[in-house]
Formats: C-alpha cells, structure tokens, sequence
C-alpha cells in the first residue's frame, strides 16, 4: 500500500543559525548532563511509557522540556525539510501546523521558503505565514521564538486540532500528533481533513506495535487519491544534537518515518516521486 523511500536530510540556509542560538538558549540554564538525563526520560515516555502521554506528563519538568525544545526539534525540523524535498507539495504561502508542539514541521516549511521554491533560502516567500495549534501553552511559546527565526509571519493559538477549522484553501501539516489523539479526536479528525484542506500531509513515527487507526487512515487517505510512504532518512545532524543522542544513548544516524499526503482533485497533479 505504502511506497518506500531512501532518502538524507539536508540543513536549509538559516538551518544552522536557529540551531546555534536554540541550544544557547537552552543551555544558559541547564547543564548538558541534566538535559541528557532528562531526554532519557523523555525518550522512554515516548517509547515504552505512552500511557503518560495524554496527561502531558511528557513535558513536566523544565530538563523535560529543554530536552524535547533542544533535541526533537531540530530532529523533527530536519526530518520534515527531507520529506518535503521529496514530496510534490503545492506550494503555498501559509501553512497550518496542527498539534505544532514547539514548530518543527512549520519552521522546516519556512526554511525553505515556504515549499513554492525550495532552496530560496529563509523568509523566501513574501507574504509567508505560519499558522500553529496545540493544547499545551508551554510548547507555543517555544514554537513561537523558533518561528521568529524563519521570518514568517506567525499566529499561534492554544486549540484542540480535532476542532479547528480547516478552510477549503488551508495547508496543513500534522506532525508525530495523530499517534497522541484519542480514538473520538481521530474519528472526528478523519473527514475533516479529507474534505477540508487543499493538502494535507501527515507525518508519524513507523509504528513499533501495531496502530489499527493507521490502517483505516491509510485506506481513507488512498481511496481519496492520496499516497502513503515510508521513508529511510539518513541524518546529517548537528555535531551537538549527535553528541547529545550518543550521551543519552540513543542512534538517530538513520530514521524511519512514514507519511499520508493528499491534494485535492482540484489541485496540480503530481509529478512521480524519486524512488
Ligand atoms: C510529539 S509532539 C509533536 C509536535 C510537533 N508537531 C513536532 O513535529 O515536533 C505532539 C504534540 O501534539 C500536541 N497535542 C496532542 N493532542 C492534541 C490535541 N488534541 N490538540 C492539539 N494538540 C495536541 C501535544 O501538545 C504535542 O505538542
């Protein structure tokens, strides 16, 4: 059903930059053994305790919290720049990141000048505007002072994404956010962007235990003319964010993703992604 992909990241101009200043930031206050603890902690929410994620348990201490803004989201930002390189997005000026957490798959949207030219550097597209929802305060205001760094013009809002309203001429991303909603988010969720949006990509971890919810999603996204694939990333990261992912024990020098892309019939049709 899914295509697979073999494909690398690649830092955008600006990339590096907002990097330097995010870990300034974050290390003016924390020691790099704190955040490396913590990030452990992080992971093995992520990993093996997910039950505490809905009680936003994942983010509940500042060393938690430095440790998801300083590491998954440059992680996340370079994870979403590959995928976007190798899909055929419509280009557009705005974009709305539902569940945004701290604004990776915006920023990773804005770095590159907003998907209508790739590789026009930061802030290309004039006009360019980022759009962001989460229910958790802490994380918009992290994506708030990293979406600064993209030049975009930015509106954030606390919402809950199973109820936003998702205009026919939107484009939204959904980024490793589908995965955390309850089974009533997700049947409210579904129909709505398969007629809502002009295009819709969502993006989420390869699933380590089956996620039925996957499944009909995949099925729902295909019948509507839309694609699934799996991509193999390779990750050229940041000396510090690798020197932080060896400290804390983890191996992100390859990644594996999988993404449901849809484009309204009415839009352009799509030109054959790379192999
Ligand atoms: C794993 S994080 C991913 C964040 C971001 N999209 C990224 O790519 O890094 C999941 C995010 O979804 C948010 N979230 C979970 N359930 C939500 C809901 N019902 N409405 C809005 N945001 C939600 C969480 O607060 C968190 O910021």
């Amino acid at each position: 059903l899914s295509t697979a992909h073999f494909i690398s990241t690649q830092a955008e101009p600006g990339f590096a930059a907002w990097f330097d200043a995010l870990v300034a930031r974050h290390t003016a206050h924390l020691e790099f053994a704190e955040i490396r603890r913590a990030l452990q902690a992080l992971s093995t929410i992520y990993v093996q305790r997910r039950d505490k994620l809905p009680g936003g348990r994942a983010l509940d201490s500042p060393g938690k919290r430095a440790a998801f803004a300083l590491f998954y989201t440059p992680l996340h930002t370079l994870i979403c720049g590959a995928v976007y390189r190798a899909l055929p997005l419509l280009p557009c000026t705005a974009l709305l990141d539902l569940g945004c957490g701290t604004g990776a798959a915006g920023l990773a949207w804005a770095l590159q000048g907003s998907g209508a030219d790739v590789g026009a550097g930061p802030g290309a597209g004039p006009g360019q505007q980022l759009f962001g929802v989460d229910i958790n305060p802490w994380v918009l205001a992290e994506a708030r002072w990293n979406w600064r760094h993209a030049a975009a013009a930015t509106h954030l809002r606390r919402g809950n994404v199973a109820s936003t309203q998702l205009p026919p001429s939107s484009h939204v991303v959904l980024g490793w956010v589908v995965n955390e909603l309850d089974d009533a988010a997700r049947t409210l969720l579904l129909p709505r962007l398969l007629d809502g949006p002009q295009q819709c990509l969502i993006l989420e971890p390869i699933a380590k235990r089956a996620a039925p919810w996957f499944a009909q999603w995949e099925a729902a996204f295909l019948a509507a003319g839309g694609r699934s694939d799996t991509w193999e990333i390779a990750m050229d990261l940041p000396e510090k964010l690798a020197l932080l992912d060896r400290a804390a024990g983890m191996r992100h020098g390859r990644v594996k993703v999988r993404s449901l892309f849809l484009v309204k019939k009415s839009g352009r049709t799509w030109p054959a992604a790379p192999a």
